[in-house]
């Protein structure tokens, strides 16, 4: 017997028109396998949720991206930006197709040197660099990319210890029309605080500077800004060659290129508003060629995390309730939370369906677990009625969701990776209570209890 729900008259607004045209009320997106694997099987034998990464896609994107900048460009390096993913599977599937790492901390550090990846195959940027590590990171030969004065003095200090010239990068910020423009990274380059930076290396003589970096910001839908960053950042290598007798070797343009994902408020489809891969590297490559200098071809360094990653990666949830809110809006509760998908609050995840459900579709809000206001998982989907067990797959996930996701309330759940040849590999093991208390200690007076006052 199904259970009685009190009626309601809703303002259907599935079928209604757009400046896109008449979106169907009936119209589904049913997903029944991921590469080939049924949701069912993945589900019965991992559980749900579950996080589900495509190598097959992960490989593809890599090699498009990299041919779009190595096919116009003969100097090109990619540096796998760690914070993005650093599960062990995805960074071996990164650096088995030649990127080197791309590390932010102390622990990103050691990571990548867990994976085998050499000191001078690992690119050092970040806010903080304690200096027990920078030090290890230049005894190892990492490129290191300075972010403040102090840190200039933290390496001459090195530098100093080691009795060695240490050579280094220095991370600029800059006005390519992003605004908030990101100036809390690096040197400012239009108020002349690069230049300082720069004299304050040279005029040192313990560092050599080797390098200019520069991350502009992240999911940049415009191309153009690219063209606008690097022509800045080759002026300004040309103004220390001339000042200071700056040889650039590498030109480190960070990554920041969107992913396949709608982020909120956003309001153009996919397909309309995320440019394809080849005009950024066009728009890059063109200015380069315009501004290096006949026979300068420095090493062209791209950090690029969301859009290598995002859509290898999807999340089966599964509907534990369906309900109506107070004003009849139709809600559900997913097993899946923001607690494992932080990345909810700026993306709306493609939705789809486990089976095809009968019904018209409704403005439905879909929470998480968490017994928390903000744990909204999906925000006006349009849905037909789901019941409890539905599965629904969202994407793409791949990027962040790995790394910023925390353990509140919760275990985190297994991750799977389908190999090229649909071998299923569990790569992260879903989490229990030892994980959650392993680093916790209990005073002895704080074990016994009183419980009848
Ligand atoms: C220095 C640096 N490089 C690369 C990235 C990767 O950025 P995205 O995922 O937008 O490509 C970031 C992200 O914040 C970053 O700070």
């Amino acid at each position: 017997m199904s259970q009685y729900e009190k009626p309601v008259i809703k303002r259907l607004m599935g079928g209604a028109m757009n400046k896109f045209g008449r979106s169907p009320a009936y119209a589904r997106k049913v997903r029944e396998a991921i590469e080939g694997v049924p949701i069912s099987k993945l589900v019965a034998q991992y559980g749900s949720p579950l996080f589900v990464y495509s190598e097959r896609t992960i490989i593809d994107k890599y090699k498009q991206m990299f041919s779009a900048f190595s096919t116009r460009y003969p100097n090109v390096a990619f540096g796998w930006s760690y914070k993005t993913n650093y599960l062990k599977a995805i960074c071996g599937i990164m650096h088995q197709c030649g990127a080197i790492a791309e590390v932010v901390s102390e622990m990103e550090y050691m990571k990548a040197r867990g994976m085998g990846i050499p000191g001078d195959q690992i690119i050092f940027n970040g806010p903080y660099k304690p200096i027990h590590i920078l030090e290890r990171a230049v005894a190892e030969g990492a490129s290191i990319d300075i972010d403040h004065l102090d840190e200039i003095n933290d390496l001459e200090k090195v530098a100093t210890k080691l009795g060695k010239k240490v050579p280094v990068g220095i991370r600029i910020n800059l006005d390519a029309g992003i605004y908030p423009q990101w100036s809390r990274f690096g040197f400012n380059l239009e108020t002349g605080q690069a230049l300082e930076a720069a004299k304050r290396i040279f005029t040192g003589k313990k560092l050599i500077l080797t390098g200019l970096h520069c991350h502009v910001g992240t999911f940049i839908l415009e191309p153009n800004v690219y063209a606008r960053q690097v022509g800045k950042m080759v002026k300004f290598g040309y103004e220390l060659k001339a000042k200071f007798g700056f040889t650039m070797e590498h030109i480190n343009i960070g990554g920041g290129f969107p992913s396949r994902s709608r982020l909120k408020g956003t309001y153009l489809p996919v397909d309309v508003a995320v440019p394809p891969v080849d005009s950024y590297a066009k728009a890059i490559t063109d200015e380069l060629s315009a501004s290096l200098e006949p026979g300068d071809f420095p090493k062209l360094i791209l950090e690029s995390g969301r859009a290598l990653i995002d859509e290898a990666g999807m999340l089966i949830t599964t509907v534990v309730a369906a309900k109506r809110l107070a004003d009849g809006t139709r809600a559900y509760v997913a097993d899946a939370g923001v607690n494992i998908l932080p990345t909810s609050y700026w993306y709306n995840f493609n939705i789809e369906l486990d089976r095809d459900v009968p019904g018209i579709n409704e403005y439905s809000m879909i929470y998480g677990p968490m017994c928390m206001n903000i744990d909204v998982v999906g925000e006006g989907a349009q849905l037909p009625p789901l019941s409890r067990g539905t599965r629904m797959i969202l994407s793409p996930v791949g990027a962040y969701s790995n790394t910023q996701w925390n353990q509140f309330i919760a275990y985190r759940p297994n991750i799977v990776l389908i190999g090229e040849n649909g071998e299923i590999d569990l790569i992260r093991e879903a989490e229990d209570l030892t994980d959650i208390e392993r680093r916790e200690k209990i005073p002895e007076r704080l074990t016994h209890f009183n419980l009848e006052r």
